[in-house]
């Protein structure tokens, strides 16, 4: 139908025109400027609460160890490190987990958006300080992965739980996946060594330097064993016969 004679055939434009903001897989995403000002806020929100229950991990482990330096004189733990994920590195694993790019489907299906390491003395420590945590009234366990009992082949151990955690926002109450990874110090060693390897050679690690990396794991399990029966033998009260 031919348009009136003095009717505009173009409405004029009041918003900006979409902007594509992005590809993931084969899909093309446009948006308007205010579209791109509200996800960005929703991203940002979304990180938060993240963020928010971080903190509230770490704080139950700063309790822990505060408790344990007063009760037994002793502070199992040498470390604790703790990131959110950048956008960045969240884009890269919704693409490459072929999650669907929307907030609930982000939350229900990426565990590890929030992560925190403790490094720990020996190993009776990460699966005292896992014990600990998991107990706890507000902590409910989702998956737990026991790379210490059961090494992974390249040789990389750690003991890994992801738990829920209540963050109470002025909204309400949210649970929020958090990875908590607990290990000894050669273990961390062992894994950060083995994780500038892999990147370096872009994941395409030769197999003899595989070969050397398992055997560098059984000599940092060694060494834990060896030091963790000499922090016993320290630590053992000493025989009346013997004083
Ligand atoms: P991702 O998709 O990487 O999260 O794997 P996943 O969900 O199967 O989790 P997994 O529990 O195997 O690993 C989670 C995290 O543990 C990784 O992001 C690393 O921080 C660490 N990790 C696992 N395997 C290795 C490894 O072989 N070497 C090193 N250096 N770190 C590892
Ligand atoms: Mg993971």
């Amino acid at each position: 139908m031919t348009p009136p004679p003095h009717e505009p055939t173009q409405p004029p434009q009041t918003t900006a025109p979409p902007q594509t903001l992005g590809v993931v897989g084969d899909e093309t995403f446009s948006a308007t400027l205010a579209e791109m000002r509200a996800l960005r806020d929703e991203l940002q929100r979304f990180l938060l609460e993240y963020q928010f229950a971080l903190k509230e991990v770490e704080t139950k482990i700063a309790i822990l160890r505060d408790e344990f330096l007063h009760m037994h004189d002793y502070n199992p733990i040498e470390h604790v490190s703790s990131r959110v994920k950048s956008a960045d590195s969240l884009v890269e694993k919704v693409t490459r987990k072929g999650v669907d790019p929307d907030f609930p489907s982000i939350r229900a299906h990426i565990h590890d958006v929030a992560g925190i390491r403790i490094t720990v003395s020996f190993v009776a420590d990460a699966y005292l300080l896992f014990d600990l945590l998991t107990a706890q009234d507000d902590v409910t366990v989702r998956e737990v992965k026991d790379y210490i009992a059961e090494p992974k082949e390249n040789g990389y151990k750690s003991l890994h739980v992801i738990i829920d955690v209540p963050v109470f926002l002025s909204t309400g109450r949210v649970d929020i996946p958090v990875e908590v990874q607990f290990r000894t110090i050669a273990m961390d060693f062992w894994a950060s060594l083995e994780h500038k390897i892999y990147y370096k050679f872009d994941r395409q690690v030769p197999g003899d330097l595989l070969g050397s990396l398992k055997d560098a794991a059984d000599t940092a399990a060694e060494l834990d064993e060896r030091m963790e029966r000499l922090h016993r033998e320290v630590r053992a009260p000493v025989p009346v016969a013997a004083r």
